[in-house]
């Protein structure tokens, strides 16, 4: 019997939370914390961009088991079977599409996932009285910004790509939730770009295909699989030229969750930068992977990518006040522990 309906039978007095996109790779990392603090986890996910074998892994590392749902955030029906059968008190949101090319591609898909996704759990969430909820938005809803370090005060709501633009909405849908029902506690955390993997390397990013994002191409080049790593254009007004990012080591990350929940205990609109408020340039990046990898990962320099920005950085003083949570892993334990969960799974969660 899983330690879940053990806890249950028992009639222990736990906080449930539903994962939404529980199996991916932030609410994996989420699922580990919350479980090995003693709350119960319900996660529905349909996989798409993950596999059950990851909660798997969840529960290799905390002993502790996930409820699992399989499916599809805006399937009504299921999602009340969820409520039904669970005392939900949280919802964390992660269920939705995030690769911002594809979105350019296919922009009806994203908005009915991540838009249609978000107002289905949010009906449902009314119908059985659960007014917690914390929002998976982004560094992006900043746009391109005028101002750096971006504090929860910059100008927001911008987006470049229909990937963004459903942060965007879903941040001003959640809002104006609370402002007609003011019970509702909307906590929207704003992640810089999320790095890294559980120290047990079980789990991690497992991106399909070539990755689009820097760092798991960088761990592709290290363990052999890609050739060299393409740096986006090394004449930007940085340091060394090379693009400047706030990349957040996942567990960081993860703790921020539970520093939310635990930490806000009123109704509101609470919106909070996760990163380190470092900036790291491509190439402080890519040689940091190779002091984990102990060996030289090749790079050519390319054109600059259309749509980046020079430099993003956040100013996360204000989680830190009211959190009590800050980022405390450098980008060196970022490389090493991303290398490792690449080096023990070069096929992510696939069988080789
Ligand atoms: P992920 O793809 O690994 O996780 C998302 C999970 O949700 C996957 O398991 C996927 O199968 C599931 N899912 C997607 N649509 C669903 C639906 N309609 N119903 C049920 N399950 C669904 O991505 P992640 O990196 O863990 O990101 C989680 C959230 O954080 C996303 O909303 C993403 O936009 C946001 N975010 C991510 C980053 C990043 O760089 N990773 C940065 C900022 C914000
Ligand atoms: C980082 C830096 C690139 C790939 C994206 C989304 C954002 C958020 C996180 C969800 C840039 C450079 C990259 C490569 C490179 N996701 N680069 N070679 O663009 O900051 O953010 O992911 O919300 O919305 O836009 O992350 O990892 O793609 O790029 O030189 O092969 O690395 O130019 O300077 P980005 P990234």
């Amino acid at each position: 019997m899983p330690v879940w309906a053990v806890r249950q039978e028992e009639g222990t007095d736990m906080t449930t939370i539903l994962v939404a996109g529980g199996a991916g790779y932030i609410g994996t990392h989420t699922d580990v914390e919350l479980l090995t603090r003693g709350y119960d986890v319900v996660s529905v996910d349909n996989y798409s961009n993950s596999s059950p074998k990851a909660l798997d892994r969840v529960a290799d590392i905390t002993g502790k088991h996930v409820k699992a749902y399989e499916g599809d955030i805006r399937d009504a029906a299921l999602m009340n079977t969820v409520f039904e059968e669970n005392s939900i008190d949280w919802v964390i949101h992660f269920a939705g599409m995030k690769a911002v090319g594809e979105s350019v591609e296919r922009p009806i898909d994203y908005y009915d996932n991540n838009v249609g996704g978000g107002l289905s759990l949010l009906k449902v969430m009314r119908a059985h009285n659960v007014k917690k909820i914390i929002f998976s938005s982004s560094a992006t809803v900043y746009g391109d910004a005028a101002q750096l370090p971006l504090t929860e005060e910059s100008p927001a709501g911008f987006a470049t790509n229909p990937y963004g633009w459903t942060k965007v909405m879903e941040e001003q849908i959640l809002t104006d939730v609370h402002r007609a029902d003011p019970e509702w506690t909307v906590v929207l955390l704003r992640y810089f770009n999320p790095v890294g993997a559980h120290e047990s390397g079980l789990i991690g990013e497992d991106p399909k295909g070539i990755p689009a994002n820097l760092t798991p191409f960088i761990a592709k080049v290290a363990i052999g699989e890609l050739p060299e790593v393409n740096v986006f254009g090394d004449d930007y007004d940085t340091p060394d030229g090379t693009g400047v990012r706030d990349y957040i080591h996942v567990v960081d990350l993860a703790l921020g969750h539970v520093a939310a929940m635990e930490h806000i205990n009123r109704p509101g609109v609470h919106i909070y930068n996760l990163g380190t408020g470092h900036g790291t340039s491509v190439l402080e990046t890519i040689h940091a992977y190779e002091k984990a990898a102990g060996h030289p990962i090749p790079y050519v320099i390319k054109p600059r990518r259309a749509g980046d920005v020079a430099a993003s950085y956040a100013d996360p003083s204000k989680a830190e006040h009211d959190l009590a949570w800050k980022a405390t892993r450098t980008i060196d334990d970022m490389a090493a522990s991303s290398l490792a969960w690449q080096t023990k799974n070069p096929n992510g969660y696939r069988e080789a």
